[in-house]
């Protein structure tokens, strides 16, 4: 392409990406998974692996679904205005030699009511022995269409295989 074409297309670019900038405003919200693979109120099940259902979560292959209660506050209690809604999807072990590696993805379904029926979709890689992961915010429904960002996670409290997740997510979504 000659620099005289070249001009005008790069001019073009440059509008499109301010008013983008400007229309978009930065959202942090901070809120808890439990995931319980054990228990009563068992929440996160292994479906497939190498030894079927049966698989331990902790080796690799292994396939497990969840749908875990998400809440404003670390603790779980019945007050309506801690249960903010659900993480429904799914993680598999994707490290052949630790078992310490999960690719995680799954949907934050928000059921409270700010942001009833809205969703974020969440991606990344749970590494199981570092204090601290970051996953991917790669879109979103509702009031959070278009959202894009990220979540920082980290292990709140544990009971065996029970963990309660801390998900710091800050995305942008048009204003
Ligand atoms: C998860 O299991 C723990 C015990 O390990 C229990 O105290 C907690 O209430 C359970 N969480 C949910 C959301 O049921
Ligand atoms: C499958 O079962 C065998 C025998 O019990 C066990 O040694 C192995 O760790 C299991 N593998 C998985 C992925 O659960
Ligand atoms: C959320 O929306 C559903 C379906 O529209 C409704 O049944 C429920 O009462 C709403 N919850 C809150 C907390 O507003
Ligand atoms: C969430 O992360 C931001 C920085 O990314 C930090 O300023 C904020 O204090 C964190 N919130 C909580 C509740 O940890």
């Amino acid at each position: 392409m000659s620099s005289r074409l070249l001009f005008p297309v790069m001019a073009v670019i440059v509008i499109v990406f301010l008013q983008a900038a400007a229309g978009e405003s930065e959202m942090n919200i901070v809120v808890y998974m439990h995931d319980n693979l054990t228990g009563r109120h068992q929440t996160s099940f292994p479906v497939a692996g190498l030894n079927g259902s049966s698989s331990n979560p902790g080796k690799f292959g292994t396939l497990v679904v969840i749908s875990d209660a998400i809440t404003k506050r670390p603790y779980v209690n019945t007050n309506p205005g801690n249960i903010v809604g659900r993480a429904q999807g799914t993680y598999v072990n994707t490290n052949p030699v630790t078992g310490l590696d999960f690719f995680m993805v799954f949907t934050l379904i928000f059921q409270n009511m700010e942001y009833n029926g809205s969703t974020l979709e969440i991606q990344g890689t749970d590494r199981f022995d570092q204090p601290q992961c970051e996953y991917a915010v790669v879109g979103g429904t509702g009031k959070f269409r278009f959202a894009r960002g990220y979540a920082v996670v980290t292990v709140e409290s544990a009971s065996g295989p029970n963990a309660v997740l801390k998900f710091n997510t800050t995305f942008l979504v048009p204003s």
